[in-house]
Parts: structure tokens; C-alpha cells; sequence
């Protein structure tokens, strides 16, 4: 009996070690060490998901709990959390943020996937030598001449999606916009047609992508399995959802192959004319091409499929993400609505595309961009991190293998450094003087900062301010009155919800 009662207790200890002690004491001692400057927020087990999932619950808004410690004491540069046993460090302040950006190789990016061969070949989880490659070679597809020789594409996707869909679901809406400039961005012309799971290519892979990302977060069986074993958790005891989503990635990753293949054959045989226009697929074809002939092959198939996906999951739900957060605003501002569609009838005209000469005179929705950018950029944060040795972070001493996380959203909420920082005002990005007070450089930085910013920036700024041009000339854009409560919640980014919350009236139906 009494052997019963120790093999108990040892286990409440155990237990107790695990969640409590073994992130908690760490978490403490930052604490008195930092004093003021630090939050404690931490939760047994549930960690940051709890912060989040009340936040949205009690506040409407993912973001609001921890922005309002902020607020509340801008002084502050640390919220001390934690992810179910670790440490987590949010980090807040901007010096700190800055340290980590410029520092990146101290830290490991947790794949957001979790799935063998979805990804890990690509820029974004890249790490030395293949990162450094790949940046320069993807670097030449994104030069000014490459990026303005898509916008007659780009205004075709967006006349074309925006006549076929119903625009009744905001999201979905604009991912068909950004998942099709993608695709063509990397396929060119040969994916017309393009159809995965009997639908639109670009819709399956936001659906599977998605699916994938939400899976552990709305299951913490999957989640604890994925926390233990990694990639290996999809074969210990998979559920069915976790069966038929590896099928749907295999099929989908079979069609991606067989385009490159195909590609691959035709670009054996002929040379391509015009340098500016050549899609990704095909800068990337003639390298392995090259590589082939010089007998040096570093880049496999693998990696060109991890690549589109890559790209994919990079370029889709951020830039449409955005889009979105941008046409729920100048719904709610009806009266911003109307100066930036007055703008873009100055500038393009009642009908026809954008144009490249058009693009650095859209300045009003150029400041719409940013203010949504400041205050609800949907990729606020970068892609978890570990730290991958024990790490001296300017005062503070961090462990190998905690969780961090460079908030840098954070800094641009802060009246120090933007006036009423909490008002919605996009006109602050209309002033000619400094707009950022004590700017460090590392205030305002929704595409990160450093040596792994956002290599697509240019695209999507230019891409979000085509569909914003486009649609506020084509449609009266209104909330939906049926929808009582806007919430700022999560799908795979930060995001505003419901997805019915607006309603896109036709300007000259009548
Ligand atoms: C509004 C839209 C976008 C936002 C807010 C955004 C934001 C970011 C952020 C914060 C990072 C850093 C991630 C990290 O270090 O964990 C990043 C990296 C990256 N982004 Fe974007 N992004 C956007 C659009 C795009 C587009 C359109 C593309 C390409 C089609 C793209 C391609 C990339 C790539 C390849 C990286 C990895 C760069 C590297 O590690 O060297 N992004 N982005």
C-alpha cells in the first residue's frame, strides 16, 4: 500500500516539476531581475494559447491582453510565458528585437508544419550555406524590372477573381487573389487550370496548409504527440484527420512534381528569350539545368517543390491577410473609403489596369497599408524561435531550447514612438516629417528586419495596392449589418473575423 502512495506522490512531483517548477523558476528569476520591465504571464501548461484564446474570448481581439500590458507600461521589454513545460520570452522592447534580428543565427525556427518534405528544403527554414544560396537566387526574382513585369498579370488575376467569386467569405476572397499571383509568379503561363482536389489549386493549398497549421492548435492530443516526437508524431497512433491529410499532401505534392518535371524537359530543349520575365520555376530550372551540365547539383526536385510551397505559405495568407484587414477599414471609415477612391480616379482613372508610373503616386493607400501594417499586421510576430545555445541577450541570460519570440508589432503601439498611437489614423503616413519618434529602426518593421526580412516586401506592398485600387473602384465597400461582432482572431495569421463582415456593393450596377 504505502508503495502505492509513494509511486503517487512521486508522480504528483514529477508532474508538478515538469509544468511548474521547470519553466516557472526560470521565468522568476527574469522577473526580479528586470523588475517593472518585465510581465509574468505565465500558465500552467496552456501557456501563450491561454493568453490568447481569453484574449479573443473576453476582449474580441487575439492580440488585446498582451498589447494592453504594453499600454499600459511602455517601459516594458519582456512578457515572461511559457510553451507547455519551457520558458517563453516574448520579446517587446526594441533594442532587444533588434539584437535578435541582426543576431538570427543564435536562434532555430520551429517549423510551423511539422510535416516531413513540406517545406524544410525552402528559404524560409533554410539555415547556412543552402539559406545564403537560395536568398541570392530567389534575390534576382524579386528586382524591381522582375516584380514590374507581373503587373499585367496581377491585374488580370484581380479582374478576373473578383468577377468569379461571390465575395462572401473576405478571406477566402482574397487568398483566391494572392494564392493565383503566387502560383503564376512561379509556374508563369503553363498553370492555367490548375486544379488540385477538383478545385482551384490555390484554394486546396491554403485549405491543406491551413488544415495542417490548425491541427495540433485545436487538438491537444495532436499538439503533446507533435511536442514529444516532432515529425515522427504523423505515425504514432495518427487519427483519421492526420491520415487523410498526409494522403491530400501527397496527391497535391505529386501534381507540383509533375509540372516541374515537365518544365524541366521543355527548358532542356530551348532557351528563354526575355530574362525579366522569367517566372520562378524557370530561374530555378535553368540553375539545376546549369548545375547538371557543370556536374555540381545542389538543387534536387525536393527542393523546388519545398521552394513553391515556400513561397506559397509565405506569400498567400500574408498579402491576403492584409488585403482584407485594409477593405474591413476603409469600410468602418466610409469617409477614407472616399478619398482613397477619389485618389485612384486622379491617378488611373474610372477604368483601365495599374501601371508601373501609377504605383508611387497612390500615396494615400500606400498609408493605409502601413496604419493597418502598425496596428494589425497579421504576421506581428516571426515564426517561433529556440534559442540554440545558452544566449546572452544584452542583460539577460537565456537557456538552450527556450521558446522566444521577437513581438514586433509591440514598439509601434507605444506613444513614444507614434503619436495617439492607439487611433486608427492612416493620414500620420501623409506627413512629410518624421512620423517615428526614437526610431532605433526597429520600430516599425512589419516585414522583420535584418539579414532574414521579408524578401517578398516590395511584392506584396505592390500587389495589396493593386487589389485595394482595383476593388474600391469597383465596389462600394460596406459592413455587413447582419454581423453584430468584429473580432480580430486567428486563423492562420492574425486576421479580422467573420469572414461574411463586409459586403461589396457594385458601383455602376445602377
Ligand atoms: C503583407 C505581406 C507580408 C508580410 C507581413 C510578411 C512578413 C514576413 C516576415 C515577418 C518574415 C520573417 C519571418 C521569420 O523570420 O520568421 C518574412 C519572411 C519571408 N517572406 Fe514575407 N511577408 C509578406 C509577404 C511575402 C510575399 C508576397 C512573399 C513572396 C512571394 C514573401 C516571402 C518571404 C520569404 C521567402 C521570407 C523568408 C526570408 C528569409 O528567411 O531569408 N513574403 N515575411
Amino acid at each position: 500500500m504505502i508503495s502505492i502512495y509513494i509511486a503517487v506522490a512521486s508522480f504528483i512531483m514529477s508532474v508538478f516539476y515538469f509544468v511548474v517548477l521547470l519553466p516557472l523558476v526560470p521565468l522568476l528569476k527574469i522577473k526580479l531581475q528586470l523588475g517593472q520591465k518585465a510581465v509574468l504571464m505565465y500558465y500552467p501548461f496552456a501557456g501563450l494559447s491561454k493568453i490568447w484564446n481569453d484574449s479573443i474570448t473576453k476582449e474580441k481581439d487575439l492580440l488585446k491582453t498582451i498589447n494592453q500590458q504594453l499600454i499600459k507600461n511602455p517601459n516594458v521589454v519582456v512578457i515572461l510565458s511559457n510553451f507547455l513545460h519551457k520558458p517563453l520570452l516574448i520579446w517587446t522592447g526594441s533594442e532587444y528585437i533588434k539584437d535578435m534580428y541582426l543576431d538570427h543565427t543564435s536562434y532555430v525556427k520551429i517549423d510551423p508544419f511539422m510535416v516531413e518534405s513540406v517545406g524544410q528544403k525552402g528559404l524560409v527554414l533554410s539555415e547556412g550555406d543552402r539559406w545564403k544560396r537560395q536568398r541570392k537566387l530567389l534575390g534576382t526574382a524579386f528586382t524591381f524590372e522582375k516584380l514590374t513585369s507581373r503587373l499585367p498579370m496581377i491585374n488580370q488575376v484581380i479582374e478576373k477573381v473578383s468577377k468569379d467569386d461571390k465575395k462572401r467569405n473576405l478571406n477566402e476572397f482574397t487568398s483566391r487573389i494572392t494564392g493565383e499571383v503566387v502560383i503564376h509568379s512561379f509556374f508563369g503561363e503553363s498553370t492555367n487550370g490548375f486544379q488540385i482536389e477538383g478545385k482551384d489549386a490555390q484554394i486546396s493549398i491554403v485549405e491543406i496548409l491551413s488544415e495542417i497549421f490548425l491541427l495540433p492548435m485545436n487538438n491537444p492530443f495532436i499538439q503533446f504527440k507533435q511536442m514529444l516526437f516532432e515529425y515522427k508524431s504523423w505515425s504514432i497512433f495518427p487519427t483519421q484527420k492526420e491520415k487523410d491529410l498526409l494522403r491530400r499532401i501527397y496527391n497535391f505534392k505529386q501534381v507540383i512534381q509533375e509540372m516541374i518535371e515537365k518544365r524541366i524537359e521543355q527548358l532542356k530543349n530551348q532557351q528563354l528569350e526575355n530574362q525579366d520575365k522569367m517566372v520562378f520555376l524557370d530561374l530555378y530550372v535553368t540553375e539545376y539545368l546549369k548545375q547538371q551540365q557543370d556536374k555540381k547539383q545542389e538543387i534536387d526536385i525536393e527542393e523546388i517543390i519545398h521552394q513553391f510551397i515556400t513561397l506559397f505559405f509565405a506569400g498567400t495568407d500574408t498579402t491576403a491577410t492584409t488585403s482584407g484587414t485594409c477593405l474591413y477599414y476603409l469600410a468602418e471609415y466610409p469617409e477614407m473609403q472616399n478619398e482613397i477612391l477619389k485618389e485612384v480616379i486622379e491617378i488611373v482613372g474610372e477604368q483601365g489596369d495599374i501601371k508601373e508610373e501609377h504605383l508611387n503616386k497612390l500615396v494615400k493607400i500606400n498609408a493605409l497599408i502601413q496604419e493597418v501594417l502598425r496596428l494589425r499586421n497579421p504576421a506581428f510576430c516571426p515564426i517561433f524561435r529556440t534559442v540554440r545555445q545558452d544566449k546572452q541577450l544584452l542583460d539577460v541570460k537565456m537557456k538552450k531550447g527556450w521558446f522566444t519570440l521577437q513581438y514586433h508589432i509591440g514598439p509601434g503601439l507605444l506613444d513614444k514612438h507614434f503619436e495617439n498611437a492607439q487611433q486608427f489614423d492612416y493620414k500620420r503616413w501623409l506627413n512629410k516629417g518624421n512620423v517615428i519618434k526614437n526610431d532605433n529602426g526597429f520600430i516599425h518593421i512589419p516585414f522583420a528586419a535584418g539579414p532574414r526580412n521579408c524578401l517578398g516586401q516590395h511584392m506584396a506592398i505592390m500587389e495589396i495596392k493593386m487589389i485595394i485600387a482595383r476593388l474600391v473602384r469597383q465596389y462600394k465597400i460596406q459592413l455587413n449589418p447582419k454581423v453584430k461582432q468584429i473580432t480580430f482572431g486567428m486563423k492562420f495569421l492574425y486576421c479580422v473575423e467573420p469572414d461574411n463582415c463586409l459586403i461589396f456593393e457594385e458601383r455602376n450596377s445602377g
